[in-house]
């Protein structure tokens, strides 16, 4: 039988930067086998970018260079349009426009999607275009296919993950090679892992982007950004990060959301886990997200979370998929949130006041009698029994120790409040130091 030839798709991008240099080299490299896949050529033809010098590597026959991002999402021989700029503005407006012109969108931009998701997805679905965006989460793990398809059949329990390479690096080398905060940084950063502004990275709000994502595929919810609670790791000392180990625990940032009885959870912190979990025990730029569905129990997914080509990959994956459903009913996808959009629900998110978890706290302590009997006498009295406890020896010429607690499952207002009471006894020292603590078991 005679095959015929599809015509190629044309793809304008947005920025050739880590994410958007590492989609040429991939797409260039693996030309022939995505081709096989896609059942036709996906061929860039035009890029924009701020500095035309920068960008002389990528330079061939075939492929027009602008400064001008707009050309790209107005030239009516673009097939889909893949933003890898970053950003909210001009972000934002470029990708509305490319809807607007008929045209398929592919974004790494998860800042942008869990701010204006909602709005964009509208539409999206009004221009019957599709919005992909499987690289904003997770960097090369397929994680929004999982949750969206692979895991379709079951109501999913919770999510826990880390989702951001940057601080796992960070946390990684601390514990390691006891490095420095501020070198590691300055390390993640040269090696193409941290957004443009940092603090997105070491505050949590890059994690708090990609969890807002996720929740809301796993749920069927808006995207709620404005709502998860956020807590970086600029807090986190090499002391706890040591004393985490000798109990047996290791210190992730984890973006964590899960349905309860009184609503859901949207929550990005620092976490003790166990040290004999799988999660535990990813390291460096790797993310690892666990997904408990009430069918298939929990499921791992892990990979590189951040950088050049590993993100490339889910940009092409999707390239590959909208290459696939083009001339599909718009009816007949999968809907951008997994859920139809007159589908979704209304369920509250859960304010961290609210969330039962338990807890790691460090205080430092004059070494004298009763200081104890008073510290735990205040737990008691809010409801928090103690799990473990850990009193080291104070250096010497010192008076203070560290006494090291970890609390079964208490709710987090009960915590605050303790806390307050515990910091104005006149034998303690300064502030405590507070870490979640997750056994992520079932
Ligand atoms: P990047 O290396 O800074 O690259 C950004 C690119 O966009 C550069 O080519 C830049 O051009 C271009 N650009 C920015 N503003 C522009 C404008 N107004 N007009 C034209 N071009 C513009 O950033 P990246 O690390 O690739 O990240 C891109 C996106 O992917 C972000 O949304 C990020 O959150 C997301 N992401 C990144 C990773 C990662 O590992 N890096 C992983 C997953 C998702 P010039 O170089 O000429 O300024
Ligand atoms: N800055 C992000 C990270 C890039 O470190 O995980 C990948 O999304």
């Amino acid at each position: 039988m005679e095959k015929t030839v599809m015509k190629p798709i044309n793809v304008g991008l947005l920025g050739l930067g880590t994410v958007g240099g590492g989609t040429l080299t991939v797409l260039r490299r693996n030309a022939t086998e995505i081709t096989r896949r896609a059942g036709r050529e996906i061929r860039v033809t035009m890029a924009a970018v701020r500095d035309l010098d920068k960008a002389r590597p990528y330079a061939s026959a075939g492929l027009a260079l602008t400064n001008n991002p707009f050309a790209v999402v107005d030239n009516p021989d673009i097939d889909i349009v893949v933003e890898m700029m970053g950003g909210i503005s001009p972000a934002k407006d470029l990708i509305l426009m490319a809807i607007e012109n008929g045209k398929h969108v592919v974004t790494a931009n998860k800042a942008l999607i869990a701010n204006h998701g909602t709005e964009i997805f509208a539409a999206a679905q009004k221009k019957g275009v599709m919005v992909a965006f499987e690289a904003a989460v997770g960097g090369g793990i397929p994680i929004i296919k999982a949750i969206r398809e692979g895991l379709t059949a079951n109501r999913i329990e919770w999510i826990a993950g880390i989702i951001n390479g940057t601080t796992n690096f960070i946390l990684t080398e601390m514990r390691d090679k006891g490095a420095g905060f501020d070198e590691m940084l300055k390390e993640a950063q040269r090696l193409g892992y941290a957004e443009a502004d940092p603090t997105f990275d070491v505050e949590g709000v890059d994690a708090a982007h990609k969890l807002t994502i996720m929740s809301a595929i796993a749920f069927g919810i808006p995207m709620q950004f404005e709502r998860a609670y956020i807590e970086g790791i600029t807090q986190i000392t090499g002391a706890d990060v040591k004393y985490a180990e000798q109990l047996g625990y290791r210190i992730k940032l984890l973006g964590i959301t899960r349905r309860t009885a009184k609503g859901i959870e949207l929550r990005v912190h620092p976490a003790l886990i166990p040290a004999r979990r799988l999660i535990a025990n990813v390291d460096g730029a790797m993310n690892a997200i666990l997904v408990k569905g009430d069918a298939v129990g929990p499921t791992l997914y892990y990979g590189a979370g951040a950088g050049a080509e590993p993100t490339a990959s889910s940009v092409v994956a999707d390239l590959v998929d909208i290459t696939r459903m083009h001339t599909a009913d718009p009816h007949n996808r999968v809907p951008h949130l997994a859920f139809q959009p007159d589908a979704l629900s209304d369920e509250p998110i859960l304010p961290m006041d609210e969330v039962r978890t338990a807890y790691y706290l460090r205080l430092r302590a004059l070494d004298k009698p009763g200081v104890l009997a008073d510290v735990t006498r205040i737990l008691a009295d809010l409801d928090i029994s103690i799990d473990a406890m850990m009193q080291k020896e104070p250096h010497e010429g010192e008076e203070q120790v560290d006494i090291i607690m970890l609390t079964h499952q208490s709710v987090e207002k009960n915590i605050n409040a303790a806390m307050t009471k515990i910091e104005s006894l006149p034998a303690i020292c300064g502030k405590i130091a507070r870490i979640r603590l997750e056994q992520l078991g079932k």
